[in-house]
């Protein structure tokens, strides 16, 4: 079985405990987590799945310790592995930039990979511009999706449990696993 990897960045540790929570949901044994503040490109290589967990930080910008290890990202051949985002963010304190880092990672993961799964519809979520939207095109106009999972544990944490068992089902299916899923009220 090939291995997930998991990388987040965390200031306060919101994110930090949401990849516990991911990981919990689709097995520790399946998940290996990362501080990304600890790791060098190397440990990316290693893996054909990925989920890679950032935060927004001062209107807009990139968690610091993905800011620190922004141009190994840059550098890293995505090709031929699936990567999933998890961003977190406040869609009331910062609506005009609501989880921009998401987005600008996920710009720049899609450069050298078009294996992105896990993007996640804006129903449900009250701001008013976000970097991390897209917007579908042809048979579904207008529709838009978030580029991965977006959670909000300042305005919105108890729904984060719902989100998080919804989505960790979503990309078990997409990253094709046939390992337990474990459903979670956390
Ligand atoms: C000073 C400050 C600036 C922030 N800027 C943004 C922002 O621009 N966009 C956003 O969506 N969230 C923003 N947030 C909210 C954080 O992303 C949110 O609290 C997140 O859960 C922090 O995750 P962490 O504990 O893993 O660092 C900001 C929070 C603070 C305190």
């Amino acid at each position: 079985m090939s291995k997930i990897g998991l990388f987040f960045g965390s200031d306060e540790g919101n994110t930090e405990s949401i990849a516990q929570r991911i990981a919990k949901r689709l097995g520790e044994d399946v998940v290996d987590i990362h501080d990304i503040g600890d790791v060098t490109q190397l440990e990316f290589l290693d893996y054909d799945k990925l989920i890679l967990g950032i935060p927004t930080w001062d209107f807009g910008q990139i968690q610091s310790d993905w800011e620190d290890f922004w141009d190994d990202v840059e550098a890293i051949n995505f090709a031929g592995k699936t990567v999933a985002f998890v961003g977190l963010g406040d869609q009331f304190g910062y609506g005009d930039f609501f989880l921009d880092a998401m987005g600008m990672l996920h710009d720049v993961v899609i450069k050298t990979t078009d294996n992105i799964i896990g993007y996640w519809p804006t129903e449900g979520y009250d701001y008013d511009a976000s970097k991390a939207e897209i917007t579908l095109g042809a048979e579904v106009a207008g529709k838009k999706l978030f580029m991965g999972l977006a959670l909000d544990e300042d305005q919105q944490p108890e729904l984060s449990s719902g989100r998080l068992n919804l989505w960790c089902a979503q990309i078990h299916a997409e990253f094709g696993l046939d390992t337990p899923l474990i459903e979670l009220d956390d």
